[in-house]
């Protein structure tokens, strides 16, 4: 419980954020170095490979969870189980200070089935962890077992393992955050990271500012008059009207959006008609719309419902617009993300800790995280010639857990340090 008003609260964070990132390596204490978290790695390996032979979907993260409960547990964390569904957050304090750090890591597999000959292969049909979240949980894992060894930091870690990254609106850092996650767990600043196919293994690529995309979806039921092909003339054909609207929406971002900003509009799905000679009643399209501003996001949305809209009008159908918002720009902070540049640059030099790396149109829902708190979202290579995400042959790069795990404890060490 605190003592201070929440406006004192407030500030009292604020100046510890400042103090925290704004501080440099103390040239008179140790940090993690690659080599501290090195004999770990056969026992991150086993875990890693565990969590990806038997991989969970969206909110079924039973096992994984209890996994990460309990090495949590052996090491000395408190441990809250069942927060936001299936997560778990992971707590140790050291010392005196007040301060406290979050770092969080994905736990889902994704609906795909695995096309590798690797012996851990998924043996869960049509289950896979295509996306590396087995690796950032090992990583994390990786951290843990080091912060509870060696205790060189002062203030209180919370390690926050979330469930369903993967599944849009209404995943698991929405849900954690509305079961209470930084009241119950205050963090003066959160941290988070993925993988990235396509850069070397052991590199750590970071953006201030906007750097992953808004995600959302929009479904469009165009309702025109079903009839016999011969006789269109007394049909309303929803066909012709999707296909203008399918032309006309790529002028949203080629002729709406400033050119010094960037957007994607794609139309996944364009379903109509089962016979070539009957007019169909209604054609449907399922559109997704990525940007990385709230003002790009908002005209996109209003400018799509206004083609939808006045297409259907001019042809005399009418139409339904269901726009879904999805996860929300994701902005790291300035401040957080200098400082996590720094640590990843004491760890692995400068060539190998990338600032300013380019935006991604993928996106995240660590972004509600960070609404919320300061902090960064960093992505580390996998690997310059593996396959991508959510390919069915993907697979973390395993030379990246020692590494992840000292990351992940130097940043702790330095944010809350003991100095
Ligand atoms: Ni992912």
């Amino acid at each position: 419980m605190s003592e201070h008003a929440p406006e004192i609260e407030s500030i009292l964070r604020t100046i510890s954020v400042k103090l925290a990132t704004e501080a440099t390596a103390s040239p008179t204490r140790s940090y993690c170095t690659l080599h501290d978290t090195r004999d770990c790695h056969d026992e991150l390996q086993d875990i890693r490979r565990s969590i990806h032979q038997y991989p969970e979907l969206a909110f079924n993260e039973v096992r994984t969870a209890e996994l990460v409960a309990s090495r949590l547990e052996a090491w000395g964390f408190q441990v809250t189980r069942g927060v936001g569904g299936t997560g778990v957050v992971g707590t140790l304090r050291a010392g005196t200070s007040r301060r406290s750090v979050g770092i969080r890591a994905d736990m889902d597999a994704l609906p795909i089935h695995e096309r590798t000959d690797l012996p851990y292969a998924s043996a869960h049909d049509g289950k896979m962890h295509a996306c590396g979240h087995d690796g950032h949980t090992a990583v994390l894992l990786g951290a843990a077992r080091q912060l509870a060894r060696t205790k060189r930091f002062d203030g209180t870690v919370h390690l926050i393992f979330q469930p369903a990254e993967e599944i849009g609106a209404g995943g698991g850092a929405e849900r954690m955050l509305a079961d209470g996650l930084f009241d119950r767990f205050p963090c003066d600043a959160i941290f988070g990271l993925h993988n990235h196919p396509g850069v070397e293994a052991g590199t750590f690529m970071f953006r201030a500012g906007p750097f992953m995309a808004a995600c959302d979806t929009v479904g469009i039921t165009i309702r025109g008059k079903g009839g016999h092909a011969a006789r269109p003339h007394q049909s309303i054909d929803p066909i012709l009207v999707a296909g203008s609207l399918v032309m006309a929406l790529q002028s949203v971002v080629a002729r709406n959006v400033d050119p010094n900003e960037t957007a994607v509009v794609t139309i996944g799905t364009l379903h109509a008609g089962h016979a070539p000679n009957v007019i169909p009643d209604s054609a449907r399209m399922e559109i997704s719309v990525r940007s990385f501003s709230p003002e790009v996001r908002a005209s996109m949305e209003a400018r799509i419902r206004q083609l939808a809209t006045s297409h259907a009008e001019g042809y005399g159908a009418t139409v339904e617009v269901d726009y879904v918002r999805g996860y929300p720009v994701l902005v790291n902070s300035e401040a957080e993300t200098e400082f996590a540049r720094q640590v990843a640059e004491e760890l692995v030099g400068p060539e190998r800790a990338v600032g300013n790396f380019h935006r991604i149109a993928g996106s995240e829902d660590f972004a509600y995280f960070l609404q919320q708190r300061p902090g960064c979202f960093v992505r580390m290579g996998n690997g310059a010639n593996q396959p991508l995400l959510h390919n069915a042959g993907y697979d973390f790069n395993d030379e990246n857990l020692t590494v992840g795990a000292a990351y992940w404890t130097r940043l702790v060490e330095r944010y809350l340090d003991a100095a």
